[in-house]
């Protein structure tokens, strides 16, 4: 067994104070690591980490314009294409799953991306830990459904978890939620509509149908195409209250 893979750890984290806990479902491993991918993710991705204790992404990235966070990012497709297309705003990535976290390393790496900070592990655990109104944006792209309304209480989107998203976020700041699965759609809509400190920023059908210039498909939305399924582009704005 190489030194990477005798060290590498059987679930997401710990890594930046990470801990497994109930409540992250879905898959954290897959096929098996190639030597490269088992690489990157023991050594390259330290050293894109984030510190112990409390975070404050402004002090640690004085120089970048904003902080944009991505939560779920999968195999990185949009991540880093938003990184590289932005140089002067800092990305912060999240993703338990280690296959994904490898095939974005090796595109951040490929591409010699540097404004961008990786976790692997739940994205929740991490953010607790970061300041009030310390994020510019939020990027949540295709989470995992949980279709059945037994698993619902596994989504991500949540009243306590919009609630954090807002201490998260400064007045101003945009979170952009995506699914390809309407009553997900519909949920998560609701779940920010009935939060006072979030606007949903629609003022036509083609806001919401239609990806904002900026986007970059991902593997998840190139499914929802092959499969006929129509996704819902959601903007929500924190406002001052
Ligand atoms: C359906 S995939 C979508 C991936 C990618 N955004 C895309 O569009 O291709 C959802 C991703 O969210 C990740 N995920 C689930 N819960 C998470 C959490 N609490 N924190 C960070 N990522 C999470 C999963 O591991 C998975 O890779």
């Amino acid at each position: 067994m190489s030194k990477a893979s005798a060290s590498l750890p059987d679930k997401p984290g710990p890594q930046s104070g990470q801990r497994a806990r109930p409540g992250l479902y879905g898959r954290s491993k897959g096929k098996t690591l190639s030597p490269k991918q088992k690489s990157l993710i023991q050594d390259f991705l330290p050293t894109l980490g984030l510190p112990e204790g409390e975070i404050d992404p402004r002090a640690i990235w004085s120089d970048a314009d904003q902080i944009w966070v991505e939560i779920g990012m999968g195999g990185g497709e949009h991540f880093v294409a938003q990184a590289a297309a932005n140089p002067d705003q800092q990305l912060i990535g999240f993703e338990p799953f280690q296959n994904g976290m490898a095939k974005t390393l090796n595109t951040v790496e490929r591409r010699g991306v540097r404004n961008v900070s990786l976790t692997m592990g739940d994205a929740r655990l991490t953010l607790s830990r970061f300041v009030a109104g310390s994020v510019d944006r939020i990027f949540i792209l295709y989470p995992d459904p949980w279709p059945k309304r037994r698993h619902w209480k596994r989504r991500l989107i949540q009243p306590g978890f919009v609630q954090e998203v807002s201490r998260l976020c400064r007045v101003g700041a945009e979170v952009r939620f995506v699914s390809d699965i309407a009553h997900y759609q519909q949920a998560a809509l609701w779940q920010f509509l009935q939060n006072p400190d979030f606007v949903w920023t629609a003022e036509s059908c083609a806001d919401w149908q239609t990806a904002p210039n900026d986007h970059t498909t991902t593997k998840y939305e190139q499914k929802a195409f092959r499969e006929k399924r129509t996704p819902a582009y959601l903007h929500f704005e924190k406002r001052a209250v």
